[in-house]
């Protein structure tokens, strides 16, 4: 089974669109690991387009938020104002749909999918610090985590070597092959569709062959000022807007 992993695509169709279009023909099922939804400009059709898409979908932070299931106090006031916008555009019946997601971890047949981490939702795992306690409690040799908006991940040998996994800031199309190996744990991100923070503004995604053992992870270019126009016209926050060809 080959399975297309996607992340944070944050209501941005062009990034989506163009994701699907570049994985199209490697993989056979889509999973998502939250965050339809919040700063970008389409959540209905971005809603709509997974459900006929996604085989599995866990929630993220800002599904609870837009569906109303979580206050946003702890949000910035920009993205406390994205929210308040996509709960104004999103049809009852996807909200209906959010509301119903489940939360991580979910169980996959030698892997498991979580928004932050196993042990909370909404924790970043960011610093080694964060990711090292992770490797070492989780049961599964693989999860995948977004919430981040970071591409990569972490990995811990059996001889308890800690590494990072990056794919560095300015690439498009293929950027790494990682090929899994017996003992060693990992923990994989498969970056951001809609808002990358990782220093660049390319969509990110990552195709898993279960039965290779092997991930390789892809960035695609996609129409940003198209993006960026639809969330003027939607009067979203201007830093937001920015934020995006910044990949911040
Ligand atoms: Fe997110």
């Amino acid at each position: 089974m080959r399975y297309l992993i996607l992340s944070d695509i944050h209501a941005n169709l062009e990034a989506l669109e163009k994701c699907l279009e570049l994985a199209r023909g490697k993989y056979q099922k889509v999973l998502c690991l939250g965050d339809l939804v919040g700063y970008g400009p389409d959540p209905n059709a971005v809603v709509e387009m997974m459900r006929r898409t996604a085989s599995v979908v866990i929630r993220g932070n800002h599904d609870k938020a837009c569906c109303g299931m979580m206050n946003v106090d702890d949000f910035n006031p920009w993205a406390r104002q994205a929210t308040y916008w996509t709960r104004e555009m999103l049809s009852p019946k996807h909200i209906a749909f959010l509301r119903q997601l489940a939360p991580g971890p979910c169980t996959m047949p030698g892997f498991e999918m979580v928004h932050g981490s196993v042990e909370n939702e909404d924790q970043y795992i960011i610093e080694p610090a964060e990711a090292i306690p992770a490797l070492r409690s989780q049961s599964v040799q693989l999860v995948f985590f977004g919430h981040t908006h970071l591409q990569g991940g972490f990995l811990l040998s059996r001889a308890g070597v800690f590494q990072k996994i990056s794919g560095g800031s300015r690439a498009s199309g293929h950027i790494l092959t990682l090929d899994l190996e017996d003992g060693t744990r990992y923990l994989i991100n498969p970056g951001s569709v809609g808002q990358p923070r990782d220093g660049n503004w390319r969509a990110a995604f990552a195709i898993f062959d279960e039965t290779k053992r092997r991930i390789d992870f892809y960035r695609t270019e996609y129409d940003l000022a198209t993006t960026q126009e639809k969330m003027s016209q939607a009067r979203l926050p201007e830093p937001l807007i920015q934020r995006l060809e910044f990949g911040r």
